[in-house]
């Protein structure tokens, strides 16, 4: 099978020694540094937090050409981004990202904002010289992801690269099923069975935020929630998916504005008017897809699993084997070896703490797990080091815009009642 998306080789991450005991130094910061990386970065609340940890921790890790610099931090707000640099530990602020870009000491900026100004951040941070790292879904639109990938494509003339932050690719056990998929482990693969299943929107007095608004986030639980599990379905596949056929609605269609008040509202309904807003945005959606080998696949991305919190489910049969994963339970892959005798297979369970597994090498002795802020850790490195040796990362822009594409294709075909809906390419 084709692997298009081969990772930059993680699990050779570092040469940490193992000491006869088996235990090992987890921050060693011995390779001789290059010039700095000096980091700028566009948002400073969920992601800008995430980012952030990941920035400042990955050079303590990870032996690295370039060490990464938090030089400014953007936000609007003056006194709130100076509390954020301050909490993060960047060294300066800024208040438009434009001046953030102007900077010449600045050489990567990273863009942690909502989709509704990651075109326009990422485009003039590209053509003015500098590396880009962009959260995900790479945009709004597909016409915007397309003038993004024309912009990552003329700053690789002048050797400037851009990425985007599908973190989940870095989770330890989602790299090491895309190894042994590409070692064939699988054989032909069949299936790839997704959810990403969330529950923060079953309270229907839960305020109309940038993320219910299709103008700032450009859809709702398909770009959230299903940009990501199209990435890393195709990342896993190795391969692009070729069309779909999709549902999505929305349940609730009106929601209290930022800032009302809804404390009571259910005793007191009949008595106040809360003000309230549409929601703009697909609440869930649903879609079977087909990948251009045959493979057939299905996606499920809402906001309303009551009870599920983070619940990204990944299941992979092939005509040797199957994977799954969850990301609930992330140090641990499950696999099925269909070679094996039949009276003694079954799933078993790979704890993904091994220094031979990906990105482990660098981290704490077997056993010891990892969590969600290391993907941005490990995002981090697997950038830096694609500056440093002067690479294409992956996924790159062309990769957020094949997304983009999924995401057109599935928006098109729930507004034609399911019709299979071709990917552009
Ligand atoms: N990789 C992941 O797992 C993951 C998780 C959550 C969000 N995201 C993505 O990250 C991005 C941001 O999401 P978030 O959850 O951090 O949102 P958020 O609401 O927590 O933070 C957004 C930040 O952007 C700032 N901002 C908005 N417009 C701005 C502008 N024009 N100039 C400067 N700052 C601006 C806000 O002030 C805020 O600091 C989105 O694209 C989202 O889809 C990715």
């Amino acid at each position: 099978m084709a692997q298009p998306h081969e990772p930059a080789a993680p699990e050779a991450a570092t040469a940490t020694p193992t000491s006869a005991a088996g235990t090992r130094p987890t921050a060693l910061g011995t390779a001789p540094a290059g010039p700095p990386l000096r980091i700028g970065m566009v948002g400073y609340a969920f992601m800008g937090a995430a980012h952030s940890q990941g920035w400042r921790t990955v050079g303590h890790v990870f032996d690295l050409p370039r060490t990464p610099h938090l030089t400014a931090i953007c936000g609007r707000d003056a006194t709130a981004v100076r509390a954020a640099a301050e909490r993060h530990g960047w060294a300066h602020a800024e208040t438009d990202w434009r001046a953030l870009i102007a900077r010449d000491d600045i050489d990567l900026v990273d863009i942690c904002t909502p989709g509704d100004s990651h075109a326009e951040i990422a485009v003039a941070a590209l053509d003015a010289g500098k590396h880009v790292l962009c959260e995900k879904p790479l945009a709004n639109s597909v016409a915007e992801a397309e003038a993004m990938t024309r912009a990552a494509e003329r700053a690789r003339a002048h050797d400037r690269i851009a990425m985007v932050g599908f973190n989940y690719r870095r989770v330890p056990a989602t790299a090491l099923a895309h190894r042994m998929i590409a070692e064939g482990r699988l054989g032909t693969l069949r299936h790839v069975r997704v959810t990403y299943l969330q529950d923060w929107l079953t309270d229907p007095d839960f305020p109309l935020t940038w993320r219910l608004r299709r103008e700032h986030a450009g859809s709702g639980s398909l770009g959230d929630l299903g940009a990501h599990i199209v990435d890393l379905a195709q990342y896993l596949a190795g391969e692009p998916l070729a069309g779909v056929s999709a549902l999505t609605e929305t349940f609730v269609r009106h929601r209290p504005l930022p800032g009302t008040p809804t404390t009571g509202l259910n005793a007191s309904r009949t008595l106040h008017t809360v003000d309230r807003g549409q929601v703009t945005v697909d609440d869930a959606a649903l879609f079977t897809g087909r990948f251009t080998s045959g493979a057939l696949a299905s996606f499920e991305a809402t906001r309303y699993a009551t009870g599920r919190k983070n619940a990204l489910r990944i299941e992979l049969n092939g005509e040797h084997g199957s994977l799954a994963f969850d990301l609930e339970r992330l140090n641990e892959l499950w696999f099925h070896d269909g070679t094996e005798p039949a009276d003694r297979a079954g799933f078993r369970r790979i704890l993904v703490t091994e220094p031979d597994h990906p990105y482990l090498d660098a981290w704490w002795p077997p056993g010891h797990a990892l969590g969600y802020e290391h993907t941005f850790v490990h995002q981090a490195r697997d950038l830096v080091l694609a500056v440093a040796e002067g690479r294409t990362p992956e996924p790159s822009f062309a990769d957020g815009l094949q997304v983009q594409r999924v995401l057109a294709a599935v928006e098109e075909s729930a507004a034609k009642n399911s019709v299979y809906t071709p990917i552009a390419v």
